[in-house]
């Protein structure tokens, strides 16, 4: 069995940080990840540069990537205007990101729930028309900080919907890090009752309630071979409070590898690249894999 990480640190934890990361040492940070042996790396977003100012450099960014043979960069994209500008950058892969819930939806798009599905279509047409690769998020798809619990009925019918305007895959996101075993088979169980099985899913931890890995291995157990994850464990989103780190990818590297699954990913230059990040960010990495290899490196 192989699992491909898909790393979202220089988006989705460089998105929550409180300082505003210079542009050449996100480059230097993806350019360390794919060095590392990662394939995937979420390089940045176009969104609003005043909604999410961490990220406001994503052209210039892009502009001066090195990249790595081989190496897959989406970025995350809402809407047209999103698209027009990550195609002027050479983007070939974008991700747009959906809400379950209401409430989040409004907060996180400036959109209602079934309004963001006619903000995606043109974005996933037009996308698909120059011959990039579409990934689908689902945030909110356990429980909604405003709203409770989720039904995962309700994330399926988002989900669905969000699939069949031609994504290839859609990431489930427990965007809060609430989540627990059980409500991840459930929601998995509901999916593939609807037809959706788990070559077309993948699964975005975060991690507040300390469940991601449980909840991961759960996910693995069931079929799902692509699994999110940000190195060091930073990350949250600023549209939803409470929400903190991903899923760290040392401690998902450290998990699969005593599981014997494959990854391709060097442990220890990860974790160098964690701590050459945490002076950057003023900040430990909170990633229990990357306070305990600190020790040997
Ligand atoms: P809006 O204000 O409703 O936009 O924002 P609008 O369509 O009304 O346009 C207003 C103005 O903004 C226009 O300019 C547009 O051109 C401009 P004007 O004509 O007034 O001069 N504009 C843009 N400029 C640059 N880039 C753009 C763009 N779009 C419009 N893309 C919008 C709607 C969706 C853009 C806004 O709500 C937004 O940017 N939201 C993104 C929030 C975000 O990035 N959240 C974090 C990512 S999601 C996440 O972290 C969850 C995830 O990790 C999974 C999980 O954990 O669950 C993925
Ligand atoms: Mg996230």
């Amino acid at each position: 069995m192989r699992v491909t990480i898909y790393e979202v640190g220089p988006r989705d934890g460089l998105q929550n940080e409180d300082v505003v990361v210079p542009v050449e040492v996100k480059r230097e940070f993806i350019g360390r990840l794919a060095d590392a042996g990662l394939t995937t790396i979420e390089a940045t977003s176009f969104v609003h540069p005043t909604w999410v100012p961490q990220l406001a450099d994503a052209a210039e960014l892009l502009d001066g990537l090195r990249r790595v043979p081989g190496v897959r960069y989406p970025v995350l994209v809402p809407n047209e205007r999103g698209l027009d500008r990550a195609l002027e950058h050479g983007v070939t892969e974008i991700a747009i990101f959906g809400s379950a819930t209401e409430t989040f939806a409004r907060r996180n798009l400036n959109r209602s729930l079934d309004s963001q599905f006619e903000m995606f279509e043109p974005v996933v047409a037009r996308a698909l028309e120059h011959g990039l690769r579409v990934r689908a998020y689902v945030s909110m798809c356990f429980a909604d900080p405003w709203e409770g619990q989720v039904a995962p009925a309700q994330v399926v019918r988002v989900g669905r919907r969000l699939l069949d305007l031609g994504c290839y895959e859609l990431s489930l996101g427990d965007t809060i890090g609430v989540g627990t075993p059980a409500h991840v088979t459930a929601l998995l169980e509901a999916f593939g009752a609807e037809g959706v099985g788990p070559e077309r899913l993948a699964v975005h931890f975060h991690d507040t309630y300390g469940q991601a890995l449980a909840n991961t291995l759960t996910a693995l157990r069931m079929g799902v071979t692509t699994v999110d994850a940000s190195t060091g464990g930073i990350g949250g989103c600023p549209y939803a409070k409470s929400a903190t780190g991903n899923l760290a990818t040392e401690d998902l590297v450290w998990m699969l590898d005593g599981l014997g699954i494959e990854t391709g990913v060097d442990l220890r230059s990860l974790t160098a690249t964690s701590l050459w990040l945490a002076g950057k960010l003023g900040r430990p990495s909170p990633s229990r894999v990357v306070q305990a290899l600190a020790k040997e490196i």
